[in-house]
Parts: C-alpha cells; structure tokens; sequence
C-alpha cells in the first residue's frame, strides 16, 4: 500500500568547540540537545502549504529549498512544530532541514532512508539555503549525542565512525563521541544572527588575513584537546578550553557586545567552568559549563537574558508514528 504520510522529528544542538573553524574543515565537537522540531507531510494537498499557508520562500527557506532539491512528486501539506528558538545559535534551521528531508525522503522512496543519506540531504540544504555550511549541525540533529566533526577518519575506542560527507575538496567525517553529563546553561541574547552573514564576514577576514587563519587552526586544535578533557572527565579543563575558544571567536569577530555581557556574567557566577558564545554569533546564544546551573541561570537571566539549561538528546533524527 502506498505511504501517504510521513512524520519525523530531530534535535537542535549546541556547539562546544570548533564553529566557523568547521567551515574550513577543522574538527569541532558538538551535543545535540532535549529540544526538538517536527516535520509532518501528507502527499494530499492541490498546493504546497505549510501549517495552513501557501509555500513561501520568503518564511520557509529551508523547505522550499528542500523541496526543490530533493523531491519532485505532488503538492505536500507539511506541519511543522519546533521547541529551538530560531535563529539562536541551538540548530532550529539544522533540525528543521533534517526533518523535513526525512519526510520527503521516506514519501519518496516508500522506504526508510539511511540516516547517513538524510544528513547529506539536509546539509544540502543548508549549504543552498545559507550559501555556505558546514556539515556540523544536520549531522549532530540527524546522529544524536556527542558528535566530533575532523577532516581524516578517525580510529581507536573512544570514537566511532559514523560517515563521511564531502563538497568540493573538503571532506568532513563525522564521529560519535561519548560526552559525560555536562551541567550546561544557555542564555540567548534575544538578538537574532543570521548564520549566513557570520560566515560571509569570517570568510573575508579568513581570505585577507594569516591572523584570522591562524585563529581557525588554532580553534581546530584547541576542539581537538577539548574532546580529549571530555573523554577523561577533566570539566575543569572543559571549562577553561570553552573561554579560549571564545576568545578565537571574538578574535573572528562574531562576538557581540551583548553576548560578551552574558559571557561575563556567567564567568562571574559562583561554580561556572567556562564560557563561551555557541553557534555562528552575530547575535544569539552563549553557553556555560557550570558546577552550580541554577545560579548561573539567575546570573544571566539579571544579565538580562533568557536563560535555561539543556539536556543532552542521545536520539537524533526520528520517524514518529505512521497512522
Ligand atoms: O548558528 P548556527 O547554529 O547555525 O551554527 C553555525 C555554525 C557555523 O560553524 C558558524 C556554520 C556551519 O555551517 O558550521
């Protein structure tokens, strides 16, 4: 019998280490978090719509641009329901992407698809929507948990291989990585950064300057010993590779004076480790390591920001219930 619907859900993330560095394919380490968006598309409608409303390119990038790359049958009524705030820094736009190209990659093939083939997908469709991506983000929402981008495989027992994705000369191999629990607080500016612009700019300062070069690789091999402090347990050392990793950033300059406010508040707060902003900056989201989140929650919230702690999501993309 023919599938006539499909519904699939996928987390957002939070950046530890490594974003922009990413880009030029420097390794970065990443969560996925407990906050999910979902994707629900009926093959019934006359016209595309999405939550009642014609497609419009203008309001829903992601999926007009899913739609034009990978799926070529009829018109979809498609619901979408998101718990990520949008254009902060958590991975809404990756989440979507991942989710909607399930769908569309479930109706297709009336089969389901590899994981492995919904992230490139959905890298796609970040790359065409913001112009330029890295992998990062669709494959942390698409694989769950502790995920560790870097541009070789790597071997031993303490990282398991997941799959390669590549654009051009650059190859990215994603790694599943166990993360202890981490105690983590967000606070959100309020203030939205448009991803695409954050890289635009990294781009041409990367492009005119051995200074901004020498700070992607030098976050590229600070990601490197953030992932090791993880895997032994050493928080502390977490927490001071994070404030470094945000001193790059701001070096970048994807720091705002506003996320530097936050960082600074969360540094001040009894029990913090380690701050730093998260994601493409310009706006949105920071993050803290902290022994104490309730008062650095306090802290950042008097800051002026909305603040709350995260929980890591082990599940990643997932097919909810087919009636
Ligand atoms: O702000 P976000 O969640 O879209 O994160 C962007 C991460 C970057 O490294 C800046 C870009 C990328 O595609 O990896």
């Amino acid at each position: 019998m023919e599938l006539l619907e499909a519904h699939a859900s996928a987390p957002g993330k939070v950046i530890l280490f490594g974003e922009h560095a990413v880009v030029y394919g420097e390794p970065s380490l990443s969560l996925a978090v407990a906050r999910r968006t979902r994707v629900s598309g009926e093959t019934v409608g006359s016209q595309f719509t999405v939550n009642g409303f014609p497609l419009n390119p203008e309001f829903h990038a992601y999926i007009e641009r899913a739609i034009r790359l990978h799926w070529d049958a009829v018109p979809l009524r498609l619901q979408t329901e998101s718990e990520i705030p949008s254009g902060s820094g958590i991975g809404s736009s990756a989440a979507l992407s991942v989710a909607i190209n399930a769908v569309l990659l479930r109706l297709k093939r009336q089969a389901m698809p590899p994981v492995a083939d919904v992230a490139s997908a959905a890298f796609e469709t970040e790359f065409a929507t913001q112009g330029a991506a890295s992998p990062n983000d669709t494959t942390v929402s698409t694989a769950g948990g502790g995920v560790l981008m870097s541009p070789r495989r790597l071997e031993g027992a303490e990282v398991e291989f997941l799959w390669r994705i590549q654009r051009g000369e650059r190859e990215w191999n994603a790694h599943r990585v166990r993360i202890p629990r981490l105690p983590l607080v967000v606070g959100n500016t309020g203030m939205k950064g448009k991803t695409s612009e954050q890289v635009a700019k990294v781009r041409r300062f990367v492009e005119h300057s051995a200074f901004a070069r020498d700070a992607i690789r030098d976050i590229g091999r600070l990601t490197l010993q953030g992932a090791e402090a993880l895997r032994v347990g050493d928080l502390r050392r977490v927490g001071d590779l994070m404030n470094r990793n945000h001193g790059l950033l701001h070096t970048l300059g994807v720091d705002t004076p506003r996320l530097e406010q936050l960082v600074e508040a969360a540094r001040k707060a009894p029990g913090t480790l380690g701050a730093k902003l998260t994601g493409a900056g310009g706006g949105g989201c920071m993050i803290a390591l902290t022994e104490q989140p309730e008062e650095c929650r306090r802290r950042l919230e008097q800051a002026g920001a909305m603040a709350f702690s995260v929980e890591a999501s082990p599940e990643g993309l997932r097919f909810e219930q087919e009636r």
